[in-house]
């Protein structure tokens, strides 16, 4: 049997337990959350969906990690969302200990699943379910660069007015203010994008890609869920199919661009195993500066983690 589960029926869990029923690619998925009566009830509701939008995928909610036993797939949703108030450092301290503990609850019933971690601040929970599992690398990731990149795909997909499908992207780096997206990788169905739109144009829609959470934030009071939701059920789909698709996901770099050690956005080919391959991209001067400005920032925030002794 084909298995999917994700921790945390909250709002960014439940899409992607929904989205990925609808891709038909697994037989069962199940949702749990600490809220348990929330996660059956969520489950129920995506599951009565299924005649109307005909999919097959069954769906288990449940508080009872018993009922993750054998998942293939394992999406980390779990945590709370920065409040007003809230230091950075409190949230890592409060997602970490979650984090750590959902992974150390789910290797208790599957010995070897991949992880993908969808949890805030990403870099750093990914970091955090790699030291709780002691799985290989290429079985622990984040979700960030395919929402990222969608981001900066809509956007440039309405300044020029042409379907989003035929703008593919690659961007890297961490997920927050530094990230890197990459116009010389952008293409508008295989035209190099600085050939459809002037660079004025291109470097407000980078800016506003990188500011893409905050700006949802603000118009929502909570972060966003459609498109993150979308884009992790889209990394599991990937996996279970065995695809080898290229995607930008947060991956554990031990000296590729320059980087050792530490968990960082770049692209990389999704198959059965996980990371099957990091792509190591011919940044110029100018791009690698910024992926270094960029995993020193999520290393500075790597470093108050382990600062903390949580793993
Ligand atoms: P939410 O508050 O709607 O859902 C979180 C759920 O986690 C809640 O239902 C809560 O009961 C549950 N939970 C908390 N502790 C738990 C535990 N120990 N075990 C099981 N369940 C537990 O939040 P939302 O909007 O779904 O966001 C979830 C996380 O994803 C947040 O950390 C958010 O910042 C992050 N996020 C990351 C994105 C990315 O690009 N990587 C994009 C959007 C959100
Ligand atoms: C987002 O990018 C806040 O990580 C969240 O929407």
């Amino acid at each position: 049997m084909r298995k999917v589960t994700v921790v945390g029926a909250g709002n960014v869990g439940a899409t992607c337990a929904n989205v990925l029923a609808h891709e038909n690619v697994v037989n069962e998925i199940v949702l749990l959350d600490l809220k348990g009566d929330m996660a059956k009830g969520k489950a129920l509701d995506i599951w009565q969906q299924a005649p109307i939008d005909k999919f097959s995928t069954r769906l288990i909610g449940t508080d009872d990690y018993a009922a993750t036993a054998g998942s293939d797939v394992v999406v980390i949703t779990a945590g709370i969302p920065r409040k007003p108030g809230m230091s950075r450092d409190d949230l890592i301290s409060i997602n970490a200990k979650i984090v750590t503990s959902v992974t150390e609850s789910i290797l208790e019933h599957t010995p070897n699943p991949i992880i993908i971690v969808v949890s805030n601040p990403l870099d750093v929970m990914t970091f955090a379910a790699f030291k709780a599992s002691g799985l290989d690398s290429s079985r622990v990731m984040g979700m960030a660069g395919i929402l990222d990149t969608a981001r900066y795909r809509a956007f440039l997909a309405t300044a020029l007015d042409v379907s989003p499908r035929d703008i593919r992207a690659v961007l890297m780096g961490g997920h927050g203010d530094t990230m890197v997206p990459l116009p010389r990788y952008t293409t508008v169905s295989g035209i190099p994008v600085q050939e459809m739109i002037g660079n004025e144009e291109l470097d407000a829609i980078v800016t506003r890609t990188k500011k893409g959470g905050g700006e949802l934030v603000g118009l929502m009071g909570t972060s966003a869920w459609c498109a993150p939701g979308a884009a992790a059920a889209q990394m599991v789909a990937t996996i279970m199919r065995d695809e080898r698709r290229i995607y930008p996901c947060c991956a554990w770099l031990t000296g590729e661009y320059g980087v050792e050690d530490l968990y960082l956005g770049v692209p990389v080919v999704l198959g059965k195993n996980g990371i099957e391959k990091i792509i190591e991209l011919q940044l110029n001067e100018e791009e690698s500066q910024l992926l270094k400005e960029s995993a020193e920032a999520v290393r500075g925030v790597v470093d108050t983690f382990k600062g903390m002794n949580l793993v």
